[in-house]
């Protein structure tokens, strides 16, 4: 299925990599001072986690998943004050979207190929003009490939462990740093040697290292990528 309003012509701009990257700040930020299009396709695979808790479906059943995952309807629209909101069969899931199981499950259900192939097409759907920022592990590699723009952030395990220690403190949740160091080492683990899409910069993508960077700072350095304006 290929939206009508998919344009090929739209330039893409792709910004991937590992969680704690700081990807989602950074790609929401450059999309608005752009005035672009902006894909969070992380929230599509937890939003088929979400549907698939609420359907009571086993995480260890990819036939079950991969059903839900195209009886899934996905929406995005954006709020009163300019907050993107992500609606699963029409109800608004944002909060649920945003939980450990949420990611837990997504984090499932993204290692099942059939899942990946069916979520393509609605993913590429959000090339529009003017241009399009698309956030994720592949967007370079494999849902984007003819991005003109191709962006891989990292940082070092330890400073993103800092900075979820520092959200979830926030939050009022007590966790402990050496134990996120080591669920985050074990996370790159995974990601980096799943079968399918596996995390990996395009050979073409613009390495940052936002270690030590403000948000600011990689913002810049992401926008100086493009032709000025
Ligand atoms: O970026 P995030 O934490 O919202 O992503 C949720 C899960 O989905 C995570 O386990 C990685 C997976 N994912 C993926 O495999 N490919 C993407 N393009 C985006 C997310």
């Amino acid at each position: 299925m290929n939206s009508p309003l998919h344009d090929h012509s739209a330039p893409v701009l792709t910004i991937d990599g590992p969680s704690g990257s700081g990807k989602g700040t950074i790609s929401r930020l450059v999309a608005a001072r752009l005035g672009w299009n902006y894909l969070d396709s992380g929230a599509l695979y937890r939003a088929v986690g979400v549907a698939a808790g609420w359907a009571d479906l086993d995480l260890a059943d990819p036939a079950a998943l991969v059903r839900c995952t195209f009886d899934t309807e996905i929406g995005f629209r954006e709020d009163a004050s300019g907050e993107l909101r992500v609606l699963v069969n029409d109800v608004d899931a944002t909060d649920e979207l945003r939980t450990e199981t949420a990611g837990a499950a997504a984090s499932a259900i993204a290692a099942i190929p059939e899942v990946r192939a069916a979520l393509k097409d609605r993913q590429r759907a959000f090339r529009r003009m003017p241009g399009l920022v698309a956030d994720g592990r592949d967007m370079g590699t494999v849902i984007f490939p003819d991005a003109s723009y191709k962006v891989f952030l990292t940082a070092s395990a330890e400073e993103r462990a800092e900075r979820r220690y520092k959200q979830l403190k926030d939050k009022g949740v007590s966790v402990n740093l050496d134990g996120l160091l080591r669920e985050i080492l074990a996370r790159d683990a995974r990601d980096a040697s799943r079968a399918v899409a596996p995390l990996r910069p395009a050979e073409d993508a613009v390495r940052i290292d936002t270690t030590g960077l403000g948000i600011e700072d990689v913002v810049e350095r992401v926008l100086a990528l493009l032709p000025a304006r």
